[in-house]
């Protein structure tokens, strides 16, 4: 068990760490703990300036953006609705761009090194969409899995977890193997998976977490996400709520909860919201058929 501090990681108390009871809902815990929602978050958009570009490989690329007001709200798994300035409708649809890191002023966004970003541009940037990840009380390993997608949506959450003396290891499968890791912290453990999402010793990783946070490929985020869930029951006898997350990279048209194009389906019949409650949902909360 690590000392946490109140207000650290993202938690904003003690009761936010010990809300895996019988409350749980799977979605944000939106009912009982519904002043942790974004209801009650101020939703503005925020003028990002980019100061510098920072080439990390032919994949990926850093974005400084000097972002006046910002504060140090910002928790790993908030992210942003970002259009570039001035106006423009390609994408038609605003990004999610996922923060990595954050300073006073200052945000660090990773983005694809095949888009040109020039010093000085302009981006209007929504947010902070979602809610920040929810850790448990008793937290020693926590295990990050990048599936054939960027891990970018978990990377902010690595120092942080180093810094409450939590271990952390992450899995790179397919395209995610691309991803240049000698940027991240020294102590954190890199798995290069096989493109199944196979590796050694995986039934000591899995077993050895305490936590797990997933991403996967966007374009069938559902049937990549039931792969993995199918990949851990094989190797667990059972799986526990507040134990396997999936970080969803839905489409968000609005982020503000009004436009329900979000909505994902739960089991017996409820529905999340992924902007406002998401993006992490706890997998056993998922209609997955088995
Ligand atoms: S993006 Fe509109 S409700 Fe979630």
């Amino acid at each position: 068990m690590f000392g946490i501090a109140q207000g650290a990681l993202g938690v904003q108390s003690y009761e936010e760490l010990a809300l895996f009871g019988s409350s749980f809902s799977a979605c944000g815990l939106i009912r009982k703990y519904s002043f942790h929602t974004n209801d009650e978050q101020t939703m503005r958009e925020y003028t990002g300036i980019i100061e510098r570009t920072v080439r990390l490989n032919e994949h990926y690329q850093h974005l400084h953006l000097s972002v006046e007001g910002l504060g140090s709200d910002l928790k790993p798994g908030q992210s942003f609705l970002a259009r570039r300035m001035p106006e423009r409708w390609e994408p038609y649809l605003r990004e999610q761009w996922w923060p990595v890191d954050l300073k006073t002023d200052e945000v660090v966004i990773e983005r694809p090194a095949n888009i040109l970003y020039e010093p000085g541009e302009t981006v209007s940037l929504l947010g902070i969409i979602g809610q920040p990840y929810r850790y448990k009380r008793t937290l020693r390993n926590v295990l990050l899995i990048a599936y054939d997608t960027p891990p970018s949506p978990l990377v902010m959450s690595i120092p942080l977890l180093f810094k409450h003396h939590v271990s952390v290891t992450m899995v790179l499968s397919g395209a995610a193997t691309q991803y240049p890791t000698n940027r991240l912290p020294p102590e954190l453990e890199v798995i290069q998976a096989d493109d199944d999402l196979g590796w050694t010793n995986m039934v000591m990783t899995v077993g050895w977490a305490d936590q797990v946070f997933v991403v996967v490929r966007p374009d069938d985020e559902m049937e990549r996400f039931e792969r993995v869930w199918k990949r851990f029951s094989e190797l667990r006898a059972g799986i526990d709520k507040n134990y396997l997350f999936a970080v969803m990279q839905t489409a968000l048209p609005c982020g503000v909860g009004a436009c329900l194009a979000c909505l994902t389906p739960l089991r017996e019949g409820e529905m999340c919201v992924v902007c406002t409650q998401g993006p992490a949902i706890d997998m056993t909360a998922l209609p997955f058929s088995s």
